[in-house]
C-alpha cells in the first residue's frame, strides 16, 4: 500500500532563531516545485527557534516540529514545554523518545509513552523514535530491544489513535557516525517493526510510516527509500544544510 512519504528534519541542538529562519528561507524557496507532490516535508529546530522558523514558513506545505515535548499540561516542571505551547506557535509535529534523549537524559520507554499521550491529545502527530544499540546489534539483541522500546513506548495506544502515530527506526550506531544502515539491515527491522504494530493494532500497520535514521545524506536516500518498507528519513546533519536537505528531499520524489 502507497504511504506518504516524511522527509524530517532533526536539527537536534544547533542553529539560532537567525540562522534558522535563513535556512527555512532558503528551504522553502527551493521546495516549492517538490510540494505538489506526495511528500511531506517537516523541520524540527530548537525550542527557541520554533516561533520564528514557523511565522517565516506560514502559508507552505512544510511543516514544524518539536524535538521533544512534555506530558503534563502545566506546572512546576522547570525546563519543560508542554503540548499546548507547542500547538499555540503552531507546532504540528514532535519528536519523541530520540535515542539521545535516551542516553543523555534517562528517556525511559515509560516516559515515551507518557508523551507520547499528550502529543496526540494536543492533535500532534508524535514521532516516536526506537533503535539499538551497537553493543545491542553485535550480540543478537535488535529485535528484543526494538520490540521492548515499541511495547512500552506504544503501551495503550489504539489502532485509531496508531493511524496519526509516525514511527522513526534510528539504529544508534549510525547516528552522526556516517556509518548508515544498509538498504537490507534497514528493511529488516521495518519490517519487524510493522509486524509488531500489526500484532497490536491490525491492518493499521500498513498505513503507519516509518522513517529511517541514520546518517541519511542525498547520497544514499534514493537506495534507502526504495525499500518497501522505509517510509521516509529523519536526518540529523544533513538537515542544517539547505542543498542537502533539498538533495534528500528530491532523491525521496524522484
Ligand atoms: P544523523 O543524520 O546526523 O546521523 O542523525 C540522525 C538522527 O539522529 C535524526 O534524528
Amino acid at each position: 500500500m502507497a504511504r506518504r512519504i516524511c522527509i524530517a528534519g532533526n536539527w537536534k541542538m544547533n542553529k539560532t532563531r537567525e540562522e534558522a529562519v535563513a535556512l527555512v528561507s532558503e528551504l522553502k524557496e527551493k521546495v516549492g516545485h517538490i510540494q505538489a507532490t506526495d511528500t511531506d516535508v517537516v523541520v524540527c529546530p530548537p525550542f527557541t527557534a520554533l516561533w520564528g522558523v514557523s511565522e517565516a514558513l506560514a502559508g507552505t506545505a512544510i511543516g514544524v516540529g518539536a524535538q521533544n515535548i512534555h506530558w503534563e499540561e502545566s506546572g512546576a516542571f522547570t525546563g519543560e514545554i508542554s503540548a499546548d505551547m507547542l500547538t499555540e506557535i503552531p507546532v504540528q509535529y514532535a519528536i519523541i523518545g530520540h535515542s539521545e534523549r535516551r542516553q543523555y537524559f534517562n528517556e525511559s520507554d515509560d516516559t515515551v509513552n507518557k508523551r507520547l499521550n499528550a502529543a496526540l491529545k494536543a492533535g500532534l502527530t508524535p514521532i516516536v523514535c526506537v533503535g539499538e544499540t551497537l553493543e545491542q546489534r553485535e550480540s543478537g539483541d535488535t529485535e528484543t530491544v526494538v520490540d521492548r522500546q515499541l511495547s512500552g513506548g506504544l503501551a495503550g495506544i489504539s489502532a485509531k489513535q496508531m493511524e496519526s502515530v509516525i514511527l522513526a527506526y534510528e539504529p544508534v550506531w549510525a547516528i552522526g557516525t556516517g556509518r548508515t544502515a544498509t538498504p537490507q539491515q534497514a528493511q529488516e527491522v521495518h519490517a519487524f517493526i510493522r509486524r509488531k504494530v500489526a500484532d497490536s493494532v491490525g491492518d493499521v500497520s500498513q498505513r503507519v510510516r516509518i522513517l529511517y535514521g541514520g546518517s541519511v545524506k542525498p547520497g544514499n536516500a534514493s537506495e534507502l527509500l526504495a525499500q518497501p518498507d522505509l517510509d521516509g528519513a529523519l536526518v540529523g546533519g544533513a538537515s542544517l544544510k539547505a542543498d542537502d536537505f533539498l538533495g534528500i528531499i528530491e532523491a525521496a520524489t524522484a
